[in-house]
């Protein structure tokens, strides 16, 4: 293959045309592990006020793209945007993570929300995207981003991250109208704030849908599944042609990547519990496939790493279709001479899959 202008890797990898090497970016691509990341964050005072001061957010988006020979670059800023614009009072403390002040917990509160305005409620984000999109000037496309209904719901009536859910499900076993009113609500919210992103120029969109693998099938179809659905049908109302690309990821959603694929979505991010042949055998010819190196192989010795690279890219096999990432974020206490080594031994290795 010749080479494919490093530009355009990743949107033609989405949409399963040939390329000359496999494309990599990594979820949470700019974060605490990059030591520039930390000096921009300290200057912005937190991360909040990081996520929600354009000049800022856009600096640490370009950082890694700056540092490693990333194909794409993912906004810089945060699913909770959503809920915080809602009036939930979020805070994100080192150390303890996000929390709301004031979680959702009745059907009063429920009842109460609405879906917040984008360009007003959320401009400082429209507004990263711009800057962004200005100063990467083609080099690679921009990927904007959005939570799941459901993983949003979680953190919104949990009032901070939770190990096993027992509120939220509560409210979905007990009160299920309030909890599929306040789905409701988030999917037009996420409708809007991703047409609203696509607008400003965002390339490709990613749901994450971090927290649908605690569901059961059946409450997966029903309370998280079918929201992102009816959100893809949305955006292809709001946006027609220019419709970017869609990736969807279910964390923990291997057994039901049909499901995931049937959405109309244009990708699926596998978690690194899934088998990556197998996955292209079940959905590769109708999506494709991002991830799923094992977040931790990046604490292993460079041979290790370089061994994984292989395995996961000889499971995909020839040909266009993946995008390769990590099966969940870096972690912070990652070196970042790792995340060099990574990029460019997936670029290096993935050229005989591209003859
Ligand atoms: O991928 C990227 O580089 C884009 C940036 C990005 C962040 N959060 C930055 C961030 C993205 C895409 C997210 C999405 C996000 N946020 C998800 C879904 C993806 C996933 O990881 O599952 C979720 C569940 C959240 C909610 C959230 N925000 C949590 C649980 C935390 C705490 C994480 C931690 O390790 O402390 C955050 C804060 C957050 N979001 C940080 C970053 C870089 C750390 C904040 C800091 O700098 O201290």
């Amino acid at each position: 293959m010749e080479s494919t202008n490093k530009s355009e890797r990743f949107l033609r990898a989405l949409q399963r045309k040939p390329i000359d090497r496999t494309p990599i970016w990594i979820m949470r691509q700019a974060g605490r592990y990059l030591p520039e990341y930390r000096a921009t964050r300290a200057k912005a005072g937190d991360f909040l006020k990081l996520c929600k001061t354009p000049e800022l957010a856009c600096e640490v988006t370009l950082q890694p793209i700056q540092r490693f020979d990333l194909d794409a670059a993912i906004l810089f800023s945060d699913i909770l945007t959503i809920p915080d614009a809602m009036g939930l009072g979020l805070t994100v403390d080192e150390g303890v993570g996000p929390r709301f002040a004031n979680p959702v917990r009745s059907k009063d509160a429920v009842y109460r929300l609405s879906a917040p305005d984008p360009e007003a409620d959320l401009g400082y984000v429209m507004e990263t995207v711009r800057l962004v999109r200005s100063e990467l000037d083609g080099r690679v496309p921009l990927i904007g981003f959005a939570g799941s209904p459901w993983t949003l719901a979680t953190y919104m009536v949990e009032g901070q991250s939770s190990k096993d859910f027992s509120v939220v499900k509560t409210m979905m076993f007990d009160q299920p109208e309030t909890a599929h009113r306040l789905l409701q609500t988030l999917a037009q919210s996420v409708i809007s704030y991703l047409t609203a992103q696509a607008n400003a120029g965002a390339q490709a969109l990613m749901i994450f849908d971090t927290w649908g693998g605690v569901l059961t099938r059946r409450d997966y179809d029903a309370f998280s599944l079918s929201y992102m659905s009816q959100i893809i049908a949305g955006l292809d109302d709001q946006l027609k042609e220019a419709r970017p690309p869609i990736i969807l990821f279910t964390k923990g959603g291997g057994q039901w990547l049909e499901s995931t694929a049937a959405t109309g979505c244009e990708g699926v991010g596998l978690d690194w519990t899934v088998d990556i042949k197998q996955a292209r055998r079940r959905i590769g010819d109708r999506v494709c496939l991002q991830g799923n190196m094992d977040p931790n192989l990046l604490y292993a010795r460079e041979h290790r790493i370089i061994e994984e690279v292989e395995i996961i890219l000889q499971q995909y096999g020839s040909g266009s279709g993946h995008v390769f990432n990590l099966g969940h974020g870096i972690h912070p206490t990652i070196d970042h001479a790792r995340v060099k080594l990574l990029v460019d031994v997936v670029h290096e290795l993935s050229m005989p899959y591209h003859k």
